[in-house]
């Protein structure tokens, strides 16, 4: 029967060869297979495309991801649950937290908060739901080398946590080239799952794909890489329940007469991959906002916060708090 078959080695076309062959390109569970494209099946495993596509088929039906009723659709999102900020400003901004099963991107220029905020999520996963948090570890992939675990223990011990115990919970990779940033995630899905990872962050997203396709011929196949990339941690996030933040950049938006001069880098592809969007921007009196810019159901509205040793909090600009 379907439900015992737990090992890729029990699916139908799967022999100790192949499953070795999976095994060493990572995939080592029904899941993986089930959400991998047939063509990496192809590549990465060196399988031929007659197999490919039996095991992909034979691990979909064991798991039964093709067809759902819509109320399977309704229970999975009843599964759905929300990661605090520690700040209601924040929160309230994302409809009651950061939601799993998506990938929740944060947009802004230098200094506007977007590692502070990835550093505090990774705090504040690890915490009991009933204090805002997912139970879970965090999966932490650096491009840029600016993750501070002397920041997270300070941000912990200021929440009167035990630091030790919270870096212990976050999983560290620095990752120093596009293809490194996709083979690291081509891997996640085997340490989410035995990990129990709730946060899975990307600090920041493009940083690597900017610096190495220069020029306007490149654009395409960076643009087709990234998409995979982005793809991938989304089913990543649905498989496994967890929630995946991305950070991006801004770029200047020449087309832009009126209002911001600038956009989120990426293009289409980032703009279609993101579930939501926030931007952040530096505000007066040292304070930062952030703004809903593209969201599936969450209406526009900003939020102020600011950075303190604690991480992120709620924050109000002095003109109104006196009011
Ligand atoms: P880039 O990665 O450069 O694009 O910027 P970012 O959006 O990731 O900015 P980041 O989250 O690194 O925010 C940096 C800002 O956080 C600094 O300008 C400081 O104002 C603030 N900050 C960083 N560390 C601390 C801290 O320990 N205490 C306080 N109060 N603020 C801090
Ligand atoms: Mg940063």
């Amino acid at each position: 029967m379907a439900e015992a078959i737990v090992d890729i080695q029990d699916l139908n076309g799967v022999g100790p060869v192949t499953a070795n062959k999976l095994r060493e390109a990572g995939y080592d569970s029904i899941a993986s297979l089930a959400i991998a494209p047939i063509r990496e099946l192809i590549d990465k495993a060196g399988l031929e495309n007659s197999v490919a596509l039996k095991i992909s088929r034979a691990a979909r039906e064991t798991i039964q991801t093709d067809f759902i009723t819509a109320k399977q659709l309704y229970e999975r999102r009843k599964d759905l649950q929300r990661l605090s900020f520690a700040s209601s400003n924040l929160d309230k901004l994302l409809g009651g937290g950061l939601e799993t099963q998506a990938i929740t991107e944060f947009v802004g220029e230098f200094g506007a908060g977007k590692s502070q905020i990835c550093m505090k999520l990774s705090v504040i996963t690890q915490l009991p739901a009933k204090d805002g948090g997912l139970e879970g570890k965090v999966l932490f992939i650096d491009t840029e080398g600016t993750f501070a675990a002397q920041r997270v223990y300070q941000m912990a011990t200021a929440m009167q946590l035990d630091p030790e115990k919270i870096l212990d919970g976050i999983i560290y990779s620095r990752v120093y080239n596009s293809d490194h940033q996709i083979l690291t995630v081509d891997h996640a899905f085997k340490i989410c799952q035995e990990e129990k990872i709730k946060l899975l962050v990307v600090d920041s997203i493009l940083s690597h794909f900017r610096g190495e396709y220069i020029g306007r011929e490149s654009l395409s196949e960076r643009q087709q890489r990234l998409n995979s990339h982005l793809h991938k941690l989304l089913r990543i996030a649905q498989a496994l329940n967890l929630a995946v933040v991305i950070t991006n950049q801004v770029q200047a938006n020449p087309q832009a007469f009126f209002g911001d001069p600038t956009r989120p880098a990426g293009g289409n592809i980032l703009a279609h991959a993101s579930t939501h969007r926030v931007m952040l921007k530096k505000a007066s009196q040292g304070l930062r906002v952030a703004k809903i810019i593209d969201s599936p159901y969450l209406p526009e509205s900003e939020a102020y916060f600011q950075i303190t040793e604690k991480g992120v909090e709620d924050a109000a600009p002095k003109n109104r708090r006196d009011d």
